[in-house]
């Protein structure tokens, strides 16, 4: 009794990858860190355009690099190129390019990944078009269409393997009617009818474990890497059947940041990617609530990898915003200016926000140039904001939550204090990949990377 016990104490441990873990603790665990590369810099103009030269200095750092994005054609459930100019035209396609990097990094490991939160069409009048991922899960013949093409992408480009970052309805942002106080108090009704995120969620999350098993069965043979990334306010509950798709999983990716943005909650600002709950918000908008809940479900916690972001959101500040930039903050508008590198709204890279923070070319700039202050939390639970008040006409306000390498490098911490697997980064294109900010590329990247192992 005792034996058999001892043995499957064993086999639990050597599945859960615990007993690789114990091994290497002689130098040290092993954390990981995953990169995540948004191709779609490549095709940008000015400074955030980001070439190949640009993406090496940061591979030493990263052990795995994950390409993004590829994506789905309706109807036909193909897994396929979202540019194929950019990622297949021949010889010079990014897919080859990327995946030979290897022979140069031979440590690095390189995965495709497909969706993101960048696979989005719009029909002719802008009306969302249904939601081809969840058509995808409905119908078996699509699954095995898909399972087919992405296997033979992954192959034929050369890949380790695949990140499923898979477009499931995201939670529905609350709506602010009339002050906070009844925003803090409105999580109650969240099951009521306006909350339901998919009726069929259960079904589909049958179908994703259904998905993923079959794509693992391809992989098999040929030793191929599967990860998954739970995209910002996806709600892991309701689509990931955890106990069951971890077997399948080599790590899982949380996209732990974003639970505020400037699009989902135009009329206040507040802690993007707070790393533990604050009072009187939604408890599950923290990394740590969405980490305890896989481990809660039975994930081993060397499969998890947490998500940071290398961006900040803006909002605008009005008159009515108050001067403490003490969030949360009401009163505030979703029109932050677009930043100069990024020119994309609602979304500052960080060598975008280091330039709106206190440094030698702003220390006596005034107005629309005048330096932010910023906000670090003592703590480190939270995260860092900074912000400029709106004068007397209403101009010049900003309230920006971001990350920056000391904030990224207390969740690095947190991964170590866990015994988390590691870090995933979103994305490498968002870092100071020029060195703008203090003449060091990748500062965001190396800060955690130094926390990692050290
Ligand atoms: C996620 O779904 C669960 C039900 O499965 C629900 O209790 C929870 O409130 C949801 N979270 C969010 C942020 O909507």
């Amino acid at each position: 009794m005792m034996k058999s016990l001892a043995l499957l104490v064993l086999t639990l441990c050597l599945a859960s990858g615990a007993w690789a873990g114990k091994v290497g603790q002689q130098q040290g665990p092993q954390r990981h860190l995953v990169c995540f590369y948004d191709s779609s810099s490549f095709v940008k103009e000015g400074l955030g355009k980001m070439v190949i030269d640009d993406l090496e200095p940061a591979l030493q750092f990263c052990d795995y690099l994950i390409y993004g994005y590829a994506g789905l054609e309706r109807d036909s459930h193909k897994a396929v190129s979202l540019n194929e100019q950019l990622d297949l035209d021949l010889g010079k396609g990014l897919f080859r390019t990327v995946t030979r990097l290897k022979r140069k990094y031979p440590n690095l490991r390189i995965l495709l990944s497909i969706g993101g939160d960048k696979d989005i069409e719009k029909s002719e009048n802008a009306k969302d078009l249904p939601n081809k991922y969840l058509e995808l899960l409905e119908n078996p013949t699509g699954r095995t269409r898909f399972v087919n093409t992405v296997y033979s992408l992954v192959k034929t480009y050369g890949f380790d393997g695949l990140d499923i970052a898979w477009q499931f309805p995201k939670n529905k942002p609350k709506k602010v009617h009339s002050g906070l106080g009844s925003l803090w108090k409105g999580f109650k009704k969240v099951f009521s009818g306006d909350f339901i995120v998919d009726e069929r969620s259960e079904e589909h999350k049958e179908q994703f474990t259904a998905l993923l098993r079959d794509v693992k069965n391809a992989f098999r043979p040929d030793n191929l890497l599967l990860s998954t990334t739970v995209l910002p306010n996806v709600n892991s509950s309701l689509f990931f059947d955890v106990p069951a798709v971890i077997n399948y999983l080599d790590f899982v990716n949380i996209g732990a940041f974003d639970f505020y943005t400037p699009e989902r909650n135009p009329e206040v600002a507040d802690y993007t990617a707070p790393l533990y709950e604050l009072s009187d918000r939604n408890p599950e908008f923290n990394v740590d609530a969405q980490v305890k809940y896989w481990l809660r479900n039975s994930c081993p916690a060397s499969k998890i990898n947490v998500g940071v972001a290398t961006y900040g959101r803006p909002w605008k500040l009005t008159d009515d915003s108050g001067d403490t930039g003490v969030p949360p903050v009401a009163k505030v508008v979703d029109e932050a200016p677009v930043g100069a590198n990024t020119q994309q709204h609602g979304i500052y890279s960080w060598p975008e926000v280091c330039a709106l923070l206190p440094n030698q070319n702003n220390a006596y700039a005034k107005g629309a140039n005048a330096p932010l202050t910023k906000v670090r939390d003592s703590a480190k639970r939270f995260g860092t904001y900074a912000y400029r008040a709106a004068d007397k006409k209403g101009d010049n306000g900003i309230w920006v939550s971001f990350e920056d390498p000391d904030s990224a490098a207390d969740k690095a911490g947190y991964v170590r204090t866990n015994n988390l697997g590691g870090i995933a980064l979103f994305d490498l294109s968002f870092d100071d990949f020029r060195g703008l900010c203090t003449n060091e590329k990748y500062p965001i990247l190396r800060a955690i990377k130094y926390r990692l192992v050290n």
